[in-house]
């Protein structure tokens, strides 16, 4: 799948195609790969710009995603035909890479689709060092996490309970709501598309929010600036409510309680805390395996369906963490 022209706002198909390139020999050093899954990650969106934090993707080429596979041919050490593995395997069916960018799972500890989620980079990941080294949760916080029903705040809700936090999510309508409370066990979730969040938050927290994991942006972080705690902690992970535009990002206007409150507010890439990965991987593949995370999978089949999952990523459109599996069709 690859760009033909960068979106102005949501992108729709019109910006990408698919392109049929035969599969050549390998160069030493690299491997084919079948792509088994694709994280479809908001940083996609962005890198889809002219300038973007994330390399941008030139025009012409394959659409740039982390995702999952299997090793079906290898002239690179170490790596074996039938290796799973974990990479910038791109938007395809098919990856040709050199090994040494791609890192081999240990499937006897986990499934594949797993080092995408609850173990994966851009969710797992970030949402460890989000919750423990930046917003340093300790027991009895009271933790408020946007996008709550997604990937990132999935995760990010149930670690800060495991750190003796109280978690509480913000999610987009009742299925949200029940999965965020019914199966991840936060303990309240709001529904900021049909109650109002700042009443509801007064009720839940009438003390006050230790920590808010900001994953959405916009309005909603002057709603819980508003409400934050003495020594509070803002956890900027993301914004996705801004990536449509990021030549016209809104900020918060309440920043001031920051200094009201002794607060502070600070941003993160999960990228920064490489020193870190193989601790944090250990810790939650530990947590999986001792079913203390949970996390839906909602996946869209077809490399052809990109287009489609991108929109359901920013509409809202899925439960947990997305994915798109481009090779085979839906069963
Ligand atoms: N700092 C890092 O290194 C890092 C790494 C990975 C991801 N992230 C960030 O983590 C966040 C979540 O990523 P994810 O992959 O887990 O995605 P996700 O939460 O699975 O999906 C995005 C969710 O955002 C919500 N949303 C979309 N537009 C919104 C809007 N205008 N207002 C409020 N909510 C909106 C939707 O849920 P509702 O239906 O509830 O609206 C949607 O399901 C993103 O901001 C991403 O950039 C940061």
């Amino acid at each position: 799948m690859v760009l033909t022209k960068r979106p102005e706002g949501p992108p729709d198909a019109s910006c990408f195609a698919l392109d049929k390139q035969p599969v050549t020999e390998l160069g030493a050093g690299e491997v084919l790969i079948e792509v088994d899954h694709l994280s479809i990650d908001p940083f996609i969106r962005t890198s889809l710009n002219s300038e973007s934090y994330h390399t941008p993707v030139p025009i012409g080429s394959t659409v740039t995603a982390l995702g999952v596979g299997r090793i079906i041919e290898s002239r690179a050490p170490g790596l074996e035909p039938g290796d799973g593995v974990f990479g910038p395997l791109g938007i395809q069916t098919i990856a040709r890479l050199p090994g040494g960018i791609l890192k081999k799972v240990d499937e006897k500890r986990a499934p594949l689709t797993a080092y995408l989620g609850a173990i994966g980079l851009t969710s797992g990941m970030t949402s460890y060092f989000g919750v423990r080294e930046v917003g340093a949760v300790a027991p009895g916080d009271t933790v408020v996490v946007s996008g709550a029903a997604g990937a990132v705040g999935s995760l990010a809700g149930q670690i800060a309970q495991i750190e003796g936090g109280r978690a509480i999510g913000i999610a987009g309508g009742a299925d949200k709501v029940d999965y965020v409370v019914g199966e991840l066990g936060f303990a309240a979730c709001i529904d900021y598309k049909n109650e109002d969040v700042a009443a509801r938050l007064r009720e839940l927290a009438p003390d006050g929010v230790d920590v808010y994991f900001d994953n959405v942006g916009g309005e909603m972080l002057d709603v819980l600036l508003d409400q934050i705690r003495e020594r509070a902690r803002v956890v900027i992970c993301g914004a996705i409510s801004q990536y449509d535009n990021m030549d016209a990002v809104r900020g918060p206007s309440l920043y001031l309680r920051l200094a009201e409150r002794h607060a502070r507010m600070e941003g993160f890439a999960v990228t920064h805390f490489a020193p870190l990965f193989a601790e944090a991987e250990e810790q939650l593949t530990r947590w999986l395996e001792q079913g203390k995370l949970a996390l839906r999978e909602h996946v869209e089949y077809g490399v052809e369906k990109f287009p489609v999952a991108l929109r359901t990523l920013f509409d809202g459109g899925h439960i947990g963490k997305l994915l798109l599996c481009p090779g085979r069709t839906a069963p």
